[in-house]
């Protein structure tokens, strides 16, 4: 199959493009140009800003492609995701977008899943992966055009743009404590990029996933303290934890990139193994110890980082 990705020389979308070369398909992607050295040779690629939607219909003007993988947040809003859809009108054979667990209403009880009402509990992000679903439902019953929506929850692995599990190994291969929110009790539920690379890979062109929406993660949910404990095992190291309660009002301490928030984010991934036969490689055990090993192969554990307001709170 011809793919374009949205995206590609980052995490999510450089993990697919990878996927899609073993795969055997031919692979074009569309992006600034920011890091091209990233590109494994073989990949096509295209040079625009999703944004300037003059320039997007320009790029893509007579571009035919079996297949379009929609990644890259740029932040992108449903106009955006249907300029995409517009400028390849009558040339795309199959549009999947990567959205997010979190269009979910997370004052709902868990677990959440597709049927689970959206709702703007988490703002502006939110609005716009729902309209960038709403877009491509759009197309999918007025137009016909076969789509399918993928959201991920919190992705964790090599080259991670979010400061999650590298948070953690940072603290504890340098001994020094982990700080956690309160009680740290929140469950969480992780999912390794490569088995979401290889989710979006397996659903390239197959009809039963066409105008559905996929939950696709981990099948392991944790609390945020138990995260801790479990990469400590991983990377054996002794984690030393101290509960930090936040004051009314007050900011609580960092602990990851985005994993501070006051409630549990829990999906059943139940639809895609069943209807899709998909399902992950990784356990969170095995995926966080193959993290680790890149972390260690990059020297990361070697990076500077800058513990003076961690320090003042142990004080
Ligand atoms: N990480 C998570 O835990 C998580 C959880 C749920 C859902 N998601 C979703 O997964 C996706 C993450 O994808 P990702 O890791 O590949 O990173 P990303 O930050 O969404 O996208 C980065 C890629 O997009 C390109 N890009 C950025 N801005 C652009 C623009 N204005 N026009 C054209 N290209 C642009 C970048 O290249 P240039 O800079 O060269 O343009 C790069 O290739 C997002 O849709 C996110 O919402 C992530």
């Amino acid at each position: 199959m011809r793919v374009l990705v949205i995206g590609g020389t980052e995490f999510v979308g450089l993990h697919l493009v990878r996927a899609l070369l073993r795969d055997g398909h031919h692979v074009v992607v569309l992006n600034r140009g920011r890091r091209p050295e990233r590109l494994p040779t073989g990949v096509g690629t295209l040079l625009c800003d999703r944004k300037d939607h003059a320039a997007l219909r320009a790029t893509l003007a007579g571009e035919r492609v079996d297949a379009l993988v929609d990644i890259a947040y740029a932040p992108t809003t449903g106009a955006d995701v249907e300029a995409v859809l517009e400028a390849l009108a009558g040339r795309l054979g199959h549009a999947l977008f990567v959205s997010t667990g979190r269009v979910y209403d997370h004052a709902l009880p868990i677990p959440y899943s597709e049927a689970t009402p959206r709702n703007l509990h988490w703002g502006e992000y939110a609005k716009n992966k729902i309209a960038g679903e709403d877009a491509l439902m759009r197309w999918h019953h007025a137009r016909g055009l076969p789509v399918t929506i993928v959201r991920p929850t919190h992705v964790y692995g090599p080259m991670n743009t979010r400061n999650n599990e590298t948070f953690v190994f940072d603290r504890l291969v340098r001994g020094r404590p982990v700080l956690l929110p309160g009680a740290g009790g929140w469950l969480r539920q992780f999912g390794h990029v490569e088995d979401l690379a290889d989710a979006l890979a397996a659903m390239l062109g197959v009809a039963a996933a066409f105008g559905h929406a996929y939950n696709v993660t981990g099948e392991e949910a944790i609390t945020q303290v138990g995260f801790v404990e479990l990469i400590a095992d991983v990377v054996k190291r002794p984690p030393t934890l101290v509960h930090v309660d936040t004051p009314p009002g007050g900011t609580p301490v960092p602990f990851g990139q985005n994993l501070v928030y006051d409630c549990h984010a829990v999906y059943t991934t139940t639809k895609v193994r069943r209807e899709l036969g998909i399902r992950p490689r990784y356990t969170l055990a095995a995926g966080l110890a193959q993290t680790f090993e890149w972390y260690l192969r990059e020297g990361l554990d070697r990076r500077e980082i800058d513990f003076a307001a961690e320090d003042r709170h142990l004080r």
